[in-house]
């Protein structure tokens, strides 16, 4: 089946599998391996994207299912040269250790921090249910998201 979608900003047009999985489709085919796989079954969260605006586990979708979509990745993240404000707070915070499921928290998060009334250290923590990390604690993510909540506060993304 044919698919025509737009990943960070590039229109691509590709003939695939029906039962292509979306996250397959953004690892192999278009080479963007900084969308992780973990579980495959929906319940860790590192490949986690945005569909049309929606953080969503592309482990979950099938290509085909985007077809006609905005996509974007953590690749499309940074603004050209500039990293993004939740890019640069797990940098600055320690926010991660091994890496594996960072892309996934980021782009959970870059959905979320635009919706969340209340940025708490609670409401984040409720927020990332759907994501897991093996390794950190969570703590140093969680104060990684409310510095990068403060930053977007004085400049909105
Ligand atoms: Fe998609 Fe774990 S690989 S939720
Ligand atoms: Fe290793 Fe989160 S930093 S799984």
């Amino acid at each position: 089946m044919e698919i025509h979608v737009k990943v960070n900003g590039v229109e691509y047009q590709h003939e695939v599998e029906p039962r292509l999985l979306l996250v397959h489709y953004l690892r192999d085919v278009l080479r963007l391996t900084g969308t992780h796989i973990g579980c495959e079954t929906s319940v860790c969260g590192s490949c986690t994207i945005h569909v049309d605006g929606k953080a969503s586990k592309s482990c979950n979708m099938l290509a085909v299912q985007v077809d006609g979509c905005e996509v974007l990745t953590i690749e499309g993240l940074a603004m050209k040269d500039e990293l993004h404000p939740l890019q640069e707070a797990f940098r600055d915070n320690h926010g991660l250790q091994c890496g594996f499921c960072t892309a996934g928290m980021i782009m959970t998060a870059a959905d979320f921090l635009n919706e969340l009334s209340d940025l708490s250290k609670e409401s984040i923590q409720d927020a990332l249910k759907g994501n897991l990390c093996r390794c950190t604690g969570y703590h140093n993510i969680v104060k990684s998201i409310m510095q990068a909540a403060e930053k977007m506060k004085e400049v909105p993304v």
